[in-house]
């Protein structure tokens, strides 16, 4: 099988630089890659920079290289098409269906995904005539992943910064991997809750746990990948914002139950991925701790933790919301996991096994999903993304029986 073979379109933006390293990580990682820039696109970067870091060459209009590979043959032959930055200007052209140039007639000819990652100002990404223009792309089966927020050119900021090019190339990775172009999360609002809550004991000191929350930001990744809207409520984790990810952080599990209620009533998914702190300490010392010479430390009185899953499990914010939970166990996996979907009332339970060294941090997972329907399907050791795939297979089969 030869190498999958990616068109990276690039619309003319400030942002087109950081194209330069998702093209980088593409190739790296075995694809070939054909750049088709827009003319208003190498006022940024040159054509000489694509096809030095491609390999090959970097058309702009339909009669270039005529002679080597028809216009059509671009899209035709193409794996994956994604655009990054896609401008306003090129997302008015792609939903209308323009072909004016070697990228809008790429896109008119692919039938493979087409991702875009818009990157332009808040107030352009806002216009009704661009928010429409998304909306009928994402219609008809493109990916078009929410900018992030963050610093835009110059001195503003707000929603319109292109994502990490790594965590674009993340979302390509993904969609080249399912290898379908309808991507069956679309239109769904899902919320995800990652990471581990720390719960102060004074300014310094808390009690925390293990969780690095690589499995929630693999069920966010994917689920980007499959169409959906993401929200992420991010407990303490040290991990790049996915792209097309809206990320809430939060600390404490009190914290984690007012974002997670927030955002639940909008949602079509919970997944509650995070490792939530049952108790908390009684008393938070305004001040750090002190110990004193000769007397042993007083005892830390602890205190129940709202069950976020129970709650949200038990008081549907949304008709026909799937709730889903994880539990991790040490000793009677399968025993304890059945137990405990009938007591927080979800309905999937997503139930493994974890140790010191196991599963916390690592990059693998193994699991047994439970359905409140009586199923249990095994997921074997594989990456912690394999397992979201699962989790959401489960989750949109839920959707299609519903319907049925
Ligand atoms: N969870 C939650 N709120 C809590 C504790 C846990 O929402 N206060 C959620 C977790 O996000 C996870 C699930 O409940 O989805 C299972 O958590 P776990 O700690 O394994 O279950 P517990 O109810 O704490 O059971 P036990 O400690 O007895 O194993």
């Amino acid at each position: 099988m030869g190498k999958p073979k990616v068109v990276l379109g690039v619309s003319g933006g400030i942002a087109a630089y950081k194209a330069c390293e998702l093209l980088r990580r593409l190739t790296e990682s075995g694809h070939d890659v054909r750049v088709v820039p827009t003319a208003a696109s190498l006022n940024f970067v040159g054509e000489a920079t694509w096809a030095a870091l491609s390999g090959n060459p970097a058309s702009t209009e339909v009669w270039e290289t005529v002679h080597e590979v028809p216009h059509v043959r671009i899209g035709q032959g193409a794996d994956l098409v994604v655009v990054a930055p896609a401008t306003a200007d090129m997302l008015a052209k792609a939903a209308h269906g323009l072909a004016d140039d070697l990228l809008t007639n790429t896109l008119l000819t692919a039938r493979c995904p087409v991702v875009f990652a818009p990157a332009m100002h808040t107030e352009m990404w806002e216009h009704p005539a661009t928010q429409e223009n998304v909306a009928t792309l994402r219609r008809r089966g493109a990916l078009v992943i929410e900018p992030a927020v963050g610093r835009l050119t110059g001195k503003d900021t707000g929603k319109g910064r292109l994502p990490d090019p790594e965590e674009i190339f993340e979302v390509c990775r993904q969609v080249l991997r399912r290898g379908v172009a309808a991507p069956d999360l679309a239109g769904r609002h899902v919320v995800i809750s990652a990471g581990g809550t720390r719960e102060p004991l004074d300014p310094v000191r808390f009690l925390g746990n293990r969780s690095s929350g690589k499995q929630g930001y693999a069920l966010a990744r994917t689920a980007v990948a499959r169409g959906a809207r993401v929200t992420l409520i991010a407990a303490n984790t040290a991990l790049a914002d996915p792209a097309g990810v809206d990320v809430v952080r939060v600390g404490t599990a009190v914290q984690l139950r007012e974002a997670v209620l927030k955002a639940a009533p909008d949602a079509d998914v919970v997944v509650m991925a995070a490792a939530v702190a049952d108790f908390r300490p009684a008393e938070y010392a305004g001040g750090k701790i002190k110990k004193k010479d000769g007397e042993d430390p007083a005892p830390v009185a602890l205190v129940r933790n709202p069950d976020v899953l129970a709650e949200i499990s038990a008081d549907r914010a949304r008709e026909g919301q799937v709730v889903v939970g994880f539990a991790a166990e040490t000793d009677d996996v399968l025993d304890n996991g059945r137990a405990k979907l009938r007591r927080k009332g979800c309905d999937l339970l997503v139930v493994n096994e974890v140790g010191e060294a196991r599963t916390f941090g690592s990059e693998e997972n193994e699991a047994i999903i439970l359905s409140s329907d009586g199923s249990e399907i095994p997921v074997p050791y594989g990456p912690k993304e394999a397992l979201a795939e699962a989790i959401w297979d489960q989750v949109t089969q839920r959707y299609m029986s519903r319907r049925a």
